[in-house]
């Protein structure tokens, strides 16, 4: 597989949350849904110190935890498109960062955040306007890349983000139902060309149905390939 640089961790807190730990000792969490996440183990909840939170979209399964997460962390940078990273700041995140899909911002010495496009909706837990679902690409230190994909269904330009961005692994949706199942999920990885992936929001519902098993066959024409299966709150690396 794809090494993970000396030192690099990544937890799977369950569904879509998922936390870095670059071998400098930064810390960085997308999407934080933990104490009402019913995946996230419970001595788990509690994150931490964090130098960076990155919100992918405004559903509540992504970013109903984001003020009290961001307070207890020590106020980082919350990542995340205008709309939502404008809602968040009104709902008393200190230090939210709106930036857009294309764009990248960096948390010095951190990481660089590459927004991308997704395909999904995205409103914020109380009815307001979340723009629209983003993924991120993570680019560390080191220059390790991790695609984290957000709520989206497959689409073309998956290609242009493996092109442009040239993710080492990708952490792709497979639940099905509110985003890609793993047939979809199989074409996703051949669009952008990786042969490292994690799956992520499955199994945190009963209508979440997509396995990492499914994807393994649906993939297996693609040489090399290794999906990497974690149990929520099991660390890689
Ligand atoms: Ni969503
Ligand atoms: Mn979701």
């Amino acid at each position: 597989m794809a090494q993970l640089p000396e030192g690099m961790k990544i937890t799977w807190l369950g569904h879509a949350s998922v936390l870095f730990e670059t071998s400098g000792g930064k810390r960085i969490l997308v999407d934080p849904w933990t104490t009402s996440n019913p995946s996230c183990p419970e001595e788990q909840q509690d994150v931490g110190r964090l130098d960076a939170i990155l919100v992918t979209h405004g559903h509540g399964d992504h970013s109903q935890d984001c003020v009290q997460v961001a307070k207890s962390a020590g106020n980082p940078p919350v990542l995340a498109i205008v709309e939502v990273a404008t809602w968040l700041e009104s709902q008393g995140v200190e230090n939210a960062v709106g930036f857009n899909k294309g764009g990248t911002y960096e948390v010095e010495g951190v990481v660089k955040a590459h927004m991308t496009d997704a395909k999904h909706s995205s409103s914020l837990p109380d009815g307001s306007y979340g723009g629209e679902a983003t993924g991120f690409v993570l680019e560390f230190p080191d220059g390790f890349r991790v695609y984290h994909a957000g709520d989206t269904s497959v689409f073309g330009d998956m290609a242009l983000i493996g092109k442009l961005l040239k993710p080492d692994v990708a952490m792709l949706p497979i639940g099905d139902h509110y985003t890609m199942g793993p047939a979809s999920a199989a074409e996703a990885v051949r669009l952008l060309g990786v042969k490292t992936v994690i799956p992520i929001h499955f199994g945190t519902f009963p209508p979440l149905i997509g396995r990492p098993d499914q994807l393994r066959k649906e993939a297996s024409d693609v040489d090399g390939l290794e999906v990497i299966e974690l149990k929520p709150g099991e660390t890689l690396g």
